[in-house]
């Protein structure tokens, strides 16, 4: 690195997402829920260094141009630097994340959105949203294959929102008295795949495939309104059916139908998997803390290789969404 010219610096920071309801059928047009998860960041940082530009990250470290696996950001990063009419070399990229990848919790979008915030802090440029969105997809869209867009939108919200795909997300005030689980099943997931595979199952068996993500639409609308008259015990049972749905579309794993299984014995209120499946994370519902913390614990003796709670009620804890 340029010793010289190590005054100038920006940084980004981001956190993931948690998908309420309706992931995959959102590809479809259908609404869905999202939460910010606030347990994880991202953070991204910029310094000069001379000649091509250069990334440091937990999966991969060398030149941001060689890196295959990290071509999604490359790309971003071209067209952002294209925008600000600036050279996309003499940049060095230092990604540090609490966020486990490929789980279904917005790892991607909020790495793309933290670059993205780090090179407006080091360009000294401002992005409206629809600039933002507009960056952030073109690396959203090369992991995703067919991005719907929400995890980039809660993660630029920063408020849980209820999404429908190419219209304007609607932010939910969520006075839930009520807490999340989250857990790891610590297998990685494939979006890409998951996305491509229902994109063949709606070619291979069309009625029962769109009747799941037609379900899983009417699903997310039921939750808004139970969300909206806060009652979480109807969530529980919502989210939960959303599950076998998810089952129905081949995105579930033997892992995640256990850690569900393992929450609803454990008294979860309900439980699914979250993001697109296959493996990463599921989520419950528990009434209460205590509750909560029995049904983290009996999830990580399944096999649950981390475990985060979050407040869905009215506290002032920083957990709250
Ligand atoms: O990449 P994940 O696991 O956070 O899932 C994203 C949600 C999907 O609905 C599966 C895809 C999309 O673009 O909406």
């Amino acid at each position: 690195m340029d010793a010289l010219a190590q005054t100038k610096q920006g940084i980004g920071i981001a956190h993931g997402k948690v998908i309420l309801i309706g992931e995959h059928a959102v590809v479809y047009n259908m609404p869905a829920i999202a939460l910010p998860f606030t347990a994880a960041t991202v953070s991204v940082s910029i310094q000069p260094c001379t000649g091509e530009s250069y990334i440091d990250s937990a999966y991969y470290t060398g030149p941001l141009a060689s890196s295959e696996q990290l071509n999604h950001l490359h790309q971003m990063i071209q067209a952002v630097c294209t925008y600000l009419e600036t050279s996309a070399d003499g940049l060095y990229f230092t990604i540090d994340s609490s966020l486990p990848a490929e789980r279904g919790v917005g790892s991607s979008a909020a790495v793309a959105s933290a670059t993205l915030r780090a090179l407006c802090d080091y360009f000294d440029a401002e992005l409206d949203e629809a600039s933002f969105t507009h960056f952030v997809s073109i690396s959203e869209n090369m992991v995703h294959g067919q991005a719907s867009g929400i995890d980039t939108e809660v993660i630029f919200q920063q408020s849980p929102i209820y999404f429908t795909k190419d219209q304007p997300p609607e932010t939910l005030d969520l006075q839930l008295s009520g807490y999340l689980i989250t857990a790891d099943t610590g297998v990685t997931g494939s979006t890409k795949e998951a996305v491509a595979d229902i994109q063949q199952l709606l070619i291979d068996y069309p009625t029962k495939t769109l009747e799941a993500i037609q379900q899983l639409g009417q699903l997310a609308n039921q939750a808004k309104e139970v969300i909206l008259s806060g009652n979480i015990k109807q969530l529980g049972q919502i989210l939960s059916n959303s599950h076998l749905q998810l089952k129905q579309l081949t995105v579930s794993s033997p892992e995640l139908d256990q850690l569900v299984f393992t929450a609803l014995q454990a008294g979860a209120l309900g439980a699914k998997l979250t993001g697109s499946g296959r493996g990463g994370c599921m989520i419950a519902l528990a009434a209460t803390e205590a509750e909560a913390q029995q049904i983290a614990d009996a999830l990580q003796q399944a096999g649950a290789t981390q475990t985060w709670i979050n407040s869905l009620g009215d506290s002032t804890d920083d957990n709250l969404y």
